[in-house]
């Protein structure tokens, strides 16, 4: 894996570095360092472990996720600093609108952080941009319950 190129991500010095121990990628420096292929492995190995999960798998359209693995990565590599092809070919996200019939609970939230954590570790990205997904992950999950 090559080092993390996002501008932000050089060592803090001085006295920046008692304060700030971790480097944090801002979020639209993540596609700068892991490109379209980062997210294409982050994304697919997410996808893959669908089928096999008891609760996602009743929730995802069998006859389409291809389909859905290229929404959700398309969303990612715009929301962090990419090309904006979502919002060209789906529009305005309203991400909690659109996942409105899908019956979302803190079970199913579980275990989409589940399969994305594995999907991190398994794609391999730099710790520091893990850290910045994986806090948008939590946030925007956590967001799109919708059901008790
Ligand atoms: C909390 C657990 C979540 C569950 C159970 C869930 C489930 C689903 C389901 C069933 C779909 C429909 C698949 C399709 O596109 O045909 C979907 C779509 C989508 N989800 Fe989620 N999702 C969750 C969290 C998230 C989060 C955190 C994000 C943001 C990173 C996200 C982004 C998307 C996007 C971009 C789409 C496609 C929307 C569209 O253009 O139609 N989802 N999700």
């Amino acid at each position: 894996m090559p080092p993390c190129t996002a501008q932000n991500c050089a060592p803090k010095k001085g006295a920046d570095a008692r304060r700030i121990k971790i480097c944090i990628v801002d979020d639209q420096d993540v596609f700068a360092a892991i490109g379209e292929e980062g997210f294409e492995r982050l994304v697919a190995a997410s996808y893959r472990q669908v089928p096999g999960d008891e609760v996602l798998s009743q929730l995802y359209p069998k006859d389409d996720l291809a389909g859905a693995e290229q929404r959700l990565r398309d969303f990612l590599i715009f929301r962090f600093g990419g090309p904006p092809r979502y919002i060209e070919q789906r529009g305005h996200p309203r991400l909690r609108m659109r996942h409105a019939p899908f019956a979302v609970d803190s079970t199913a939230r579980d275990h989409w952080m589940l399969l994305m954590g594995r999907a991190m570790e398994e794609a391999g990205l730099p710790d520091e941009v893990k850290q910045t997904l994986a806090a948008y992950f939590e946030s925007s999950a956590a967001a799109m319950i919708n059901r008790q």
